[in-house]
């Protein structure tokens, strides 16, 4: 099963990255507009093979869009990333160009292709992608919400003092600073409500941590993260390419779910080899369903810069 991931900066070549070490994939291709870029990455993770293990092929190309023909599976991270001090929301007028065109020359190589979106502001990148492609719409999936809750997790994890893989937890809504919702009432320990362990108080500051998670790195790093991001990617695309129907909170294109209409925002969806096989509606209390409106808002604001 082929893989084309477009963009290989620090993103891009983390995804290819995570896919490789996890095998399932034949073939991963990595396109780039920068010169040799691509090809550079994908030899110098070709030489991690037999020290990682992996026997995915891993090849790269300078725009030619026809050796990713028929992939299953495409990842869109191109665009450029954020600033220390910028939103997600200030690279729309760039990043929509960008991802308009390599959204359009995928689809003619690969008419199958299911598309994943990571560029940023990603709800609206993947609204985008819905608007100028004939994809039916559980084809066109936006990685945000993954990424949020395994930061959400971390975060959790750092506050009870336990390892990561005790915790269990959700982001849904917008992937920005102010619309996330991490979950905070439905997150558990082994089974056990985090509100059992955490104060309000805390749970508070957690899940302010969380909303802030990229800007925290986009801070240190002096760019946007790629570890936590090409790891979410490689998720998404394992449950589609091996068909693991895992669910995953993901920017979905929704009609009439959680009373939302016309938009792509976080929330829980079923992922296998047709994409986003359902979307899965919570019982959300009356704040939470309040924040989810809120960030639709502001998700739609966003969609209305789109020219
Ligand atoms: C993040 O680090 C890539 O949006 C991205 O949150």
């Amino acid at each position: 099963m082929k893989v084309t991931v477009v963009g290989a900066g620090a993103v891009g070549a983390s995804c290819a990255e995570y896919i490789a070490i996890k095998n399932f994939a034949s073939e991963v291709v990595l396109l780039d507009i920068k010169e040799g870029f691509a090809e550079g990455k994908a030899m110098d993770l070709m030489q991690t093979a037999t020290l990682n293990g992996f026997d995915t092929k891993i090849t790269g190309t300078t725009g030619d869009y026809s050796k990713t023909a028929d992939s299953q599976v495409a990842v869109i991270t191109s665009g450029v990333p954020r600033k220390p001090g910028m939103t997600r929301e200030e690279l729309i007028g760039i990043n929509a160009g960008i991802v308009k065109d390599v959204a359009s020359e995928l689809i003619k190589h690969s008419p199958d292709v299911t598309l994943i979106v990571v560029s940023n502001p990603m709800d609206t990148m993947t609204y985008l992608a819905h608007q100028v492609l004939d994809l039916p719409q559980n084809k066109i999936i936006g990685m945000g919400g993954a990424l949020d809750s395994a930061r959400f997790k971390y975060r959790l994890s750092e506050a009870l003092e336990c390892p990561s893989s005790d915790v269990d937890g959700m982001v849904i809504g917008g992937h920005s600073d102010t619309g996330m919702l991490p979950l905070t009432r439905l997150a558990t320990r082994n089974s056990v409500r985090v509100s059992e362990f955490l104060s309000e108080e805390r749970l508070q500051k957690v899940s302010e941590d969380t909303k802030v998670g990229g800007a925290t790195l986009t801070k240190l790093l002096g760019t946007s993260a790629w570890y936590a991001p090409g790891a979410a990617v490689s998720g998404l695309v394992q449950s589609i390419i091996c068909d693991q129907k895992k669910m995953f909170p993901c920017s979905t294109f929704l009609n009439g779910e959680y009373g939302l209409n016309d938009l792509c925002i976080g929330v829980p969806v079923i992922i296998g080899k047709n994409g986003i096989e359902k979307i899965v509606e919570l019982d959300l209390d009356y704040s939470e369903k309040a924040k989810l409106k809120e960030s639709a808002e502001a998700v739609k604001k966003t969609n209305g810069l789109l020219e």
